[in-house]
């Protein structure tokens, strides 16, 4: 490894890791296996690799984006999804954000093909000195060329140590922004195409949360999940993350007390406005001279 890259080493490990984990994902991805089982698969990979999840394994369907988890309760079996898979792998605080979409319905190869482009385009133009303006249009064009819209208000984003969403927002759109790649520069470009409308909503049932603050907590319980809680450096963490020692109704009223008393945020399950199916691909990328897709 030459010394220039020597310097980001954690950040090359990070995104190997995550890399092995997504196609990890698509060995044990297949119809009639559980959700949820899949999800304890991935993670549990994630760790045996020597990383930490850098965020709950994001499993949405269809015309969901993002942000959905399995709860230990869920019960949904794989059968003919659009299936986002987006992981995020930690280590030593580096961070590695990979997803990709695998169309089960094998009706809707066209709309895959769409975001998995927009990244591939996106990552060919990319040199120091790109706008972010130029970035989005990019995506936007190969989306809209193929049939499709990019969703307008998700983007790619800056990373940095223990954290998954930093500046910059990287548009899947050309929103203008002449902000500039520079040298040094680590981050997500994160596409989403649909046949709906372009936007998307937030859900219910979060099963996504994050801490934000540290508010002192009466309740004895809660206060024992809060400590638990502290452990993920305010890395975003799931109820899957919490029943190995505590049970389901316990942990569910503990994350309403905290709610309420601010100290953690939710992530809710975020669907297209008008329902329409949703694909995404996402990569790493470090900038030096040359972009580094550090999730190949
Ligand atoms: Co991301």
């Amino acid at each position: 490894m030459n010394a220039e890259l020597e310097e980001y080493k954690d950040w090359i490990t990070a995104g190997k890791i995550a890399s092995d984990v997504r196609e990890y994902s698509k060995e044990i991805i297949k119809p009639g296996v559980k959700l949820l089982d899949v999800a304890n698969k991935i993670e549990d990979k994630i760790r045996e690799l020597g990383a930490i999840p850098a965020f709950p394994v994001n499993l949405s369907s269809d015309n969901f984006a993002a942000h959905y988890t399995p709860s230990p309760d869920d019960e949904t079996i794989i059968e003919k999804q659009i299936l986002k898979v987006d992981v995020g792998v930690c280590y030593k605080g580096a961070i590695g954000d990979t997803a990709f979409t695998l169309d089960l319905s094998n009706q809707n190869s066209e709309l895959i093909e769409a975001s998995r482009k927009a990244v591939e385009n996106a990552i060919k133009i990319l040199k120091v000195g790109t706008t972010l303006g130029e970035i989005g249009k990019v995506i936007e064009d190969t989306i809209v060329n193929l049939g499709f819209q990019p969703i307008r208000n998700l983007s790619g984003h800056g990373l940095d140590l223990f954290q998954i969403h930093t500046k910059p927002s990287i548009p899947n759109y050309d929103n203008g922004d002449t902000t500039e790649i520079k040298k040094g520069m680590i981050f997500a470009i994160e596409p989403f195409a649909t046949n709906g409308g372009g936007k998307i909503r937030e859900g219910s049932h979060p099963n996504i949360y994050m801490q934000t603050n540290n508010r002192p907590i009466r309740d004895m319980i809660t206060r024992k999940i809060f400590e638990e809680i502290k452990q993920f450096k305010q890395l975003p963490f799931s109820t899957r993350d919490l029943v190995a020692k505590f049970p389901l109704n316990q942990v569910k009223m503990a994350l309403k007390r905290l709610m309420m008393a601010n100290n953690i945020h939710e992530y809710p399950p975020l669907p297209e406005v008008s329902d329409g199916l949703v694909s995404q691909h996402e990569h790493t990328i470090l900038m030096l001279d040359e972009p580094v897709v550090l999730t190949k």
